[in-house]
């Protein structure tokens, strides 16, 4: 089977193009970032009328890069939510219409499947079950995964995602959005020297909260007036090494309450290199295994919607004729991945 994916649930255009016996055929990205950075964020109206501009380019770019025509396609996958409800319905119609025009089925995907999913796409892959550390701009959310489609949630967090809180922590350290790279790069040259909390360790359970973090950091930054480039270099560590430590506490506690021995890092903020290493190590420590998408498929990408698609579509859960997105979509409402079928087209 062959499949075509499409992500616009935020401020990425992502097509790719995956086929279950040759693997990840192609994928192209255009992201939005420049236009948004003007307004400090992203402005909903403005990327829902630039994935309407982008899709159609980035499909066509998608089948010369694999080399392969649309009639070779057996499925058009589309993030059906959670997102910015225009945006995907930009990628929903795109898909829907496509899909028609072709005689093919429409596959509705999971943003967070996607993400959870992308390091499936590398080699080695990691062996169902796992625990899995989702932390996008979104959500934050320890997952039991017995299988694909097999989600339990373990813990979430109570306010900000890890993501927002890594953005809102540069906008007050004066970097421009979005700020999680932007605040790895300045975290490089710092040392960890200021204090912050490290919110919920000492709770017994798994949930997170970064509200409280992200305030220390601006008392800090009240306390030094205008802080100088090394002061800021230094808050950027500081906060760093705070999330650090409670993601390596929470992932700890919760590999020793399951029993799992495999951790998969997922979403947006698995790319940053501070907490690539660290989670790396505490499973070296523990003689298990960790896993983690190249960093160009833990942000926003087509590759993971084109794979996790390809499973559903095996599946046989595909979209009826109706174009259907939810702005939000607990990850804990999707279906099995049934009867019987993995997402790598394996009976399992
Ligand atoms: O998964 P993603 O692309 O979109 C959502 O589904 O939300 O995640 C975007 C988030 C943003 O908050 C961004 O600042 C953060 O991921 N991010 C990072 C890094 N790269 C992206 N955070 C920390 N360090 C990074 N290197
Ligand atoms: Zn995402």
């Amino acid at each position: 089977m062959r499949i075509l994916g499409v992500e616009s649930s935020c401020d990425e255009t992502g097509v790719a193009i995956y086929d279950g016996d040759r693997g990840l055929m192609s994928h192209v990205l255009h992201t939005q970032i420049a236009m948004h950075a003007q307004y400090g964020g992203v402005v909903p109206e403005l990327a829902s009328r630039d994935h309407v501009r982008r899709i159609v380019p980035l499909v066509r770019e998608a089948l010369s890069k694999a080399g392969c025509g649309m009639d070779s396609l057996d499925g058009i996958a589309y993030t059906a939510g959670p997102g910015l409800i225009g945006a995907l319905l930009a990628g929903a119609m795109a898909a829907h219409s496509l899909a028609y025009a072709l005689g093919i089925p429409a596959v509705p995907v999971h943003h967070l499947e996607g993400h959870l999913l992308a390091p499936m796409l590398e080699d080695p892959r990691p062996e169902f079950p796992f625990l899995a550390l989702l932390i996008s701009g979104g959500h934050t959310q320890l997952i039991r995964v017995q299988r694909p489609g097999d989600y339990e949630i373990l813990g979430s967090s109570v306010d900000d995602a890890l993501g927002e809180a890594f953005d809102k922590t540069a906008k007050l350290l004066g970097l421009p959005y979005p700020g999680g790279p932007a605040l790895e790069r300045l975290a490089r040259a710092g040392r960890p020297t200021v204090d912050l909390p490290r919110p919920m360790v000492k709770d017994p359970g798994l949930d997170f909260s970064f509200a409280g973090l992200k305030t220390a950091v601006l008392t800090a930054v009240r306390r030094l007036g205008e802080p100088d480039e090394t002061e800021r270099s230094d808050l950027a560590r500081s906060f760093t090494a705070a999330v650090v430590d409670t993601l390596t506490i929470k992932c700890t506690r919760a590999l020793s309450r399951t029993g799992l021995s495999r951790l998969v890092v997922a979403g947006g903020v698995s790319a940053n290199g501070f907490i690539r290493e660290a989670l790396t190590s505490l499973l070296e420590g523990q003689g298990g295994e960790v896993f983690f998408a190249r960093r160009e498929f833990c942000t926003d990408n087509g590759a993971m919607i084109a794979y996790a698609g390809h499973g559903r579509l095996l599946a046989g859960q595909v979209a009826g004729t109706e174009v259907r997105v939810w702005p939000r979509l607990p990850l804990s409402s999707l279906p099995p991945l049934g009867p019987g079928v993995g997402v790598d087209g394996k009976i399992c």
